[in-house]
């Protein structure tokens, strides 16, 4: 339930929308699907079997089964955790703000076809942008600090159908928008010329981001994971429920934005921009916003909780720190990190080359380090660690993994060679 709480996030309803729609639409979408399934789907199995033999966190456990040059490999999943959590949570901040925008003039905007100018004065207001990152980010650690995760997690049983039955209901809406069609057609319409190397990255980079792969996550929950759990079927469960929730963002966000005059490629804005204008279309439309709203942050804040374990675990487990010390020095540390993400978005000019602070950070993270990360681990587990991984998964032969063999070869070829080679090629 961790692992699915972690993967199901912003990355879904966000990110996958505008990358999808930044890549070209339906070509995309193909390579996504093809990518979450066959590398996506081993790399996790391999990371939460690392996890549960080695019952550390990431950096421990690859020291502990690898020796310690592969802890570099826990390190760059450290890294990215860090970073995607300092700017995640001003994303998240947006989400929060807009569970209350319904009910204020910007709103009003929306309605009257104005969501695009709602959002970009929202985002450039440097009040707005800190104080809901620091909502989002202390909000996080609260939950982190207090051990109360598994009561959110919980809770997450009841929450994450109700945002699914919202979308559904969104989607039914976006669909019956007058110019939806063009938007569907570019969704699900695939054009094959347009895949580049670039696309293939991307779609890479966007499965391990909403698998929340790579980054140490699934190592450090295996590790709490029992014995008795067979672990190809939770895998295969979360993998199944993240890629369905971010297909399903796909089908609203795209019909809405072609009704709406939206660039499909308009970037991070895309979905802040089309959702608030179906909404503004809907009756209750306030209501539903919110509600919406309401259970996005959930869902990313199921997301943060498990970025800032990664980084807490790593704290108590290396360097012997307590748990509130690990979270309270590690939380702060992001949230400085976090500052100039927030400010970056229109309030402030903070750049890094051609790309915005936000943008630098998640790009790095997911376009670099963590490709990397997923190739090595990969590589690890086929042909460093393949008996133990076997013995890990079928519990000694006691359990049955009729498709040992081709996730091994997954491991040891077809994923480092696509990660390697798209890789190099966008290099
Ligand atoms: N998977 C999360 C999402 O899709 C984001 C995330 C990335 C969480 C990496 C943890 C680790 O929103």
């Amino acid at each position: 339930m961790a692992a699915a709480g972690s993967a199901v996030g912003l990355g879904n309803i966000w990110r996958f929308p505008y990358i999808t729609g930044k890549y070209g639409g339906a070509a995309f979408l193909v390579v996504y699907i093809a990518v979450a399934l066959i590398i996506g789907m081993s790399v996790m199995l391999a990371e939460m079997a690392i996890g549960r033999n080695a019952k550390l966190d990431a950096v421990g456990s690859l020291r502990k089964l690898g020796g310690q040059g592969w802890s570099i490999v826990g390190w760059m999943g450290f890294f990215c955790a860090f970073v995607i959590l300092s700017y995640y949570a001003v994303i998240a901040g947006w989400a929060f703000a807009y569970i209350f925008e319904p009910f204020t003039d910007t709103f009003a905007m929306a309605q009257q076809g104005k969501a695009a100018e709602m959002f970009t004065s929202f985002i450039g207001n440097p009040v707005k942008a800190i104080s809901f990152f620091l909502v989002a980010i202390a909000v996080t650690i609260t939950v982190i600090y207090k051990g109360i995760a598994g009561g959110i997690e919980k809770s997450c049983k009841v929450l994450m159908p109700a945002l699914f039955v919202i979308l559904l209901i969104l989607i039914v809406r976006a669909l019956t928008l007058p110019g939806a069609g063009a938007g569907l057609e570019y969704y699900l319409k695939p054009d094959l010329s347009k895949i580049t190397a670039e696309a293939v990255l991307n779609a890479i980079g966007q499965s391990f981001y909403s698998l929340s792969l790579a980054m140490g996550v699934m190592i450090t929950y295996g590790s709490y994971v029992g014995k008795d759990v067979y672990l190809p079927s939770t895998v295969r469960s979360v993998v199944l429920v993240d890629t369905l929730i971010a297909f399903l963002a796909g089908l609203v966000i795209f019909p809405a934005a072609f009704a709406f005059g939206v660039e499909p490629n308009s970037g991070p804005g895309l979905t802040f921009i089309t959702l608030p204008a179906v909404f503004a279309k809907m009756p209750m439309g306030k209501v539903f916003c919110s509600a919406f709203f309401i259970l996005l942050f959930i869902a990313a804040l199921t997301s943060m909780m498990s970025l800032l374990e990664v980084v807490v675990t790593y704290s108590i487990d290396q360097l012997g720190w307590s748990r509130p010390k690990a979270t309270i020095a590690m939380g702060l540390a992001i949230t400085l990190l976090g500052i100039p993400s927030a400010l970056s978005q229109g309030a402030m000019e903070i750049n890094i080359g051609a790309k915005s602070f936000l943008d630098f950070a998640d790009y790095i993270t997911n376009n670099v380090v963590m490709p990397i990360g997923g190739l090595l681990i990969a590589f690890f587990v086929g042909w460093r660690w393949a008996e133990s991984a076997k013995n890990e998964i079928t519990d000694n032969g006691q359990l049955e993994f009729p498709l040992y063999n081709v996730w091994i070869w997954v491991c040891r070829v077809v994923a480092p060679v696509a990660i390697g080679y798209v890789f190099i090629k966008n290099i």
